[in-house]
């Protein structure tokens, strides 16, 4: 199965990466063509071609084949969802004072802030020039659904930002701040596949809930990774989170198991700068409670409740295919 996503993969970079190119050389000027402005265009080459595992783009393609449709016709959308999705990356970086992404250095402090606020920006443009040239006979939904995502990411990540200064987040509000920043753009991604694909009202609406749940249990998974993973493998710090106070899944699990003085130095270490080993010390601290392990059992129950929403989609091969997505993010080490 791997291999199959392998051949996905390759194909998403082909289209990526010759869309690309044609940017690069159209942003050429003078009369020789040696000027182009590559203070935008080298920050922005680097984070297209600096890996990624292509989830988004790989469910755009699934999800229009279920339905029956051609996944040649979805490799623009495709294009730009990973387009739009590593603006929204180097933005977060700025936004989460990460040094490290993919197991390289950010833009902004390759380069600095402020080429990494233009090629975000860039990045917005061109993955609407991608999209735009997807053939369909519903291209205005198509847009509606990939604007929709911009919107929710934007609001999500402001959300995660106020939650950094609050000690008053819930486990309800952290799912409401995980769907927008992170579920919502998975969720554009399968609808776009599925309008692409043909699929009528029930598909879409089945494919959604799925791609949803995914992205859910994808955002608490990502939020456990910055504890138990391999840094090298991982390509980000470990205890990034910890260190900008974020109010992840395994945080406010350990609110609710806590209570008393251990709860209150917990959240007092949390939030506060300048503690010694603090990385160290909150990590052990949630393996001691267990809730390395209710992370584990949420991100179970969400793909469950995933796989259980494909129930209604006939093609059982690609259905098949879709299972082993969901098989593939839980078992991820990055
Ligand atoms: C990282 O997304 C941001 C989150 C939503 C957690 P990915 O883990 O999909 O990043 P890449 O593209 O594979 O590097
Ligand atoms: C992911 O949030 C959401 C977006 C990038 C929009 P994170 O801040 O957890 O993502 P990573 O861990 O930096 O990739
Ligand atoms: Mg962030
Ligand atoms: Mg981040
Ligand atoms: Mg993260």
């Amino acid at each position: 199965m791997e291999t199959v996503f392998r051949q996905y993969r390759e194909l998403i970079d082909s289209r990526l990466f010759s869309f690309l190119e044609g940017e690069t050389e159209r942003s050429r000027y003078c009369a020789n063509n040696e000027k182009y402005p590559y203070t935008l265009f080298d920050p922005l080459n680097y984070i297209m071609s600096g890996g990624g595992k292509r989830i988004r783009p790989i469910l755009v393609l699934l999800s229009c084949e279920a339905f029956g449709g051609n996944k040649n016709n979805a490799l623009d959308a495709a294009t730009a969802v990973e387009i739009l999705h590593n603006f929204t990356l180097v933005h977060d970086d700025i936004m989460d004072n990460a040094n490290t992404r993919r197991g390289k250095e950010t833009i902004h402090k390759k380069w600095d802030v402020n080429s990494a606020i233009l090629v975000g920006d860039e990045l917005i443009g061109l993955s609407y020039r991608s999209l735009l040239r997807t053939k369909t006979h519903d291209l205005e939904g198509v847009i509606k659904a990939f604007t929709d995502g911009v919107i929710e990411v934007c609001e999500g990540q402001a959300l995660d930002k106020e939650f950094e200064l609050s000690n008053d987040v819930s486990i309800h509000d952290y799912k409401i701040m995980i769907r927008k920043k992170t579920a919502e753009l998975l969720r554009t991604s399968a609808v776009m596949g599925a309008i692409i694909g043909n699929a009528d009202a029930e598909g879409i609406k089945a494919i959604s809930a799925y791609s949803e749940n995914i992205g859910l249990a994808f955002q608490i998974q990502d939020d456990l990774l910055d504890v138990i993973a391999d840094e090298n493998e991982f390509g980000k710090k470990i205890g990034g989170d910890i260190l900008e106070k974020k109010k992840t899944f395994l945080y406010l699990k350990a609110l609710e198991l806590l209570s008393g003085k251990e709860r209150d130095d917990f959240m007092f270490v949390y939030n506060t700068d300048g503690h010694e080993n603090k990385i160290k010390d909150i990590i052990k601290l949630y393996s001691e409670i267990c809730v390395i392990g209710s992370a584990k059992d949420e991100i179970t129950a969400y793909t469950n409740e995933a796989n259980r929403n494909l129930d209604s989609i006939k093609n059982s091969s690609v259905k098949s295919m879709l299972v082993s997505f969901s098989d593939m993010l839980l078992n991820r080490s990055y």
